[in-house]
């Protein structure tokens, strides 16, 4: 049932994500009539802002990250009415009664979105608890949830004590991407692809997540963390999980959880041996980005000199069951590549002989399907075609599964879908606890081999797609990285 009211509490109000993803995300959600009319939003942060400071703070801030004059719109006024602020300090009890306070005076449900460091949620949640406030609540975290198997279980166990599983809204935002729901309308809303997807029609799969971002504003806290950490176990794998899975039996949130749950489970392990042959590690050195020239990686603000953190990881992925055996997902994502992208590519089989084109230029290729989940969000599935004139030559053509031109629509943003998933109670789209500690467990051998020294990052000239080795990778397949032209 849509609730008619909510509160949305917000700790870590005056953060980097608060700023850039979940503030702009509730704007646009409340532009669009999305939020139930009597919502409110309380922000809770160390600094001493009072309701003004803080709508302020959110006017000068949140500005450049909506799109232009979107801050003039009288929605917006609106918006800033939805806001209060409270100074917390997180060992001052007396500062929780206070938020306890605040909340007992708005009706409705009650979300308590933590975008906050990882060390804070458990002493947050159990500050929460001390004063009731778990109770008829939903918890948001955000990633990294944890740095390994061991921490992230520490942090579920404690927070699992305070809050049942079906309160635990795991964030993860590629599942909010349009593409990622259209991958599942498209594979389980047709009948043509799903007899295909699979070992005996699929030659290979490719995911990448390309960004052209350096380490930024965060370079203390990516230097601790690195790209296996921040996107791979998380992000790609997540998204392998979705492409891999069997159909579930509908689209409650345990049976496409339990789905994602199996294909995580039958990931071929990585013993060390496995490991050297399968995974691809680099790190930026300064190159040049949209005609600027950048600093290498270990010239960032707050990364070390001597860094082995990495900002590139390739991997060759292997699903031990009976759709997937002996078919290479390949995996890739990097910080300073040629160019932002994200998309998964199904590389499916030759025909199994020839009959037309069979000389030089005109030997048929493979059909593809690609699904783009950015910049711009689309699906394409190349064919091969008769070229046209006289002859039986063949030409390689797509047929374009434009969302945006087909619906004339705009997309909705993956946090502004996500919140609204939170404040209406679904859990789909969320990530379970068994789901995020196999994912743990299959990169932790790789963390330690890593963290003892093994692999040492390759370099890699920012704006390019990576080291030389993530190409071999493939190579070994007979096969190489698609980056898709717009
Ligand atoms: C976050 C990572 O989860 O995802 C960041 O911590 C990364 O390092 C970001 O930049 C990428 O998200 P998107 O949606 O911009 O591709």
């Amino acid at each position: 049932m849509k609730p008619e009211s909510f509160a949305f509490v917000l700790f870590g109000a005056t953060g980097d994500l608060a700023k850039r993803k979940i503030l702009p995300a509730l704007f646009e959600a409340h532009r669009a009539g999305l939020l139930p009319a009597d919502g409110k939003i309380v922000g809770v942060a160390r600094g001493e802002l009072n309701e003004a400071g803080y709508r302020d703070w959110i006017s000068t801030h949140v500005r450049e990250h909506l799109a232009a004059g979107d801050i003039d719109d009288p929605a917006w006024t609106d918006f800033l009415s939805r806001i209060s602020y409270l100074p917390l300090d997180l060992s001052a009890g007396a500062d929780f009664m206070a938020l306890k306070a605040v909340l007992d005076g708005v009706a409705g449900v009650r979300v308590l979105y933590l975008a906050t460091g990882p060390s804070l949620f458990v002493p947050t949640c159990q500050a929460l608890a001390a004063v009731g406030l778990n109770r008829d609540a939903r918890v948001v975290l955000e990633k990294p949830l944890g740095h390994d198997l061991h921490s992230s279980n520490a942090i579920n166990d404690a927070v699992g004590e305070l809050f049942d599983e079906d309160q635990i809204y795991r964030i993860d935002h590629y599942l909010g991407k349009e593409s990622v729901q259209n991958l599942l309308a498209l594979r389980f809303g047709n009948v043509l692809f799903e007899p295909l997807w699979r070992r005996e029609w699929v030659s290979n799969i490719q995911i990448t997540i390309a960004e052209e971002l350096g380490a930024e504003e965060r370079g203390e806290f990516y230097d601790s963390t690195g790209a296996l950490r921040d996107m791979v176990q998380n992000h790609l794998l997540q998204l392998l999980a979705i492409v891999a899975m069997e159909p579930p039996h509908s689209m409650d949130s345990d049976s496409v959880r339990d789905e994602k749950l199996r294909v995580l489970r039958a990931l071929k392990p990585i013993t060390s041996q496995f490991g050297s042959t399968m995974a691809v590690r680099g790190q930026y050195r300064e190159g040049v980005i949209r005609g600027e020239r950048v600093p290498a990686y270990v010239e960032e603000k707050g990364v070390c000199t001597d860094s082995t953190t990495e900002t590139f990881v390739a991997l060759k992925v292997e699903i031990e069951n009976w759709r997937w055996a002996g078919v290479p997902f390949f995996l890739r994502t990097g910080k300073r590549l040629a160019g932002r992208m994200a998309e998964i590519v199904v590389n499916f089989r030759l025909v199994p002989h020839a009959a037309i084109g069979t000389t030089g230029s005109d030997l048929p290729l493979p059909n593809r399907l690609v699904i783009r989940l950015q910049p711009n969000e689309s699906i394409r599935l190349y064919a091969q075609a008769k070229k046209p004139g006289e002859g039986m030559n063949l030409a390689s053509v797509y047929l374009d599964l434009a969302f945006d031109q087909f619906f004339r629509q705009t997309q909705m943003e993956a946090y502004q879908r996500l919140l609204l998933d939170v404040i209406h109670g679904r859990l789909s789209l969320f990530v379970r606890r068994d789901e995020q500690e196999t994912a743990w467990k299959w990169v932790d051998p790789l963390l330690r081999a890593w963290g003892r020294g093994e692999g040492a990052p390759k370099p890699y000239a920012a704006g390019t797609w990576g080291p030389a080795s993530a190409s071999a990778l493939l190579a070994q397949h007979g096969t190489c990285w698609l980056e898709e032209e717009n």
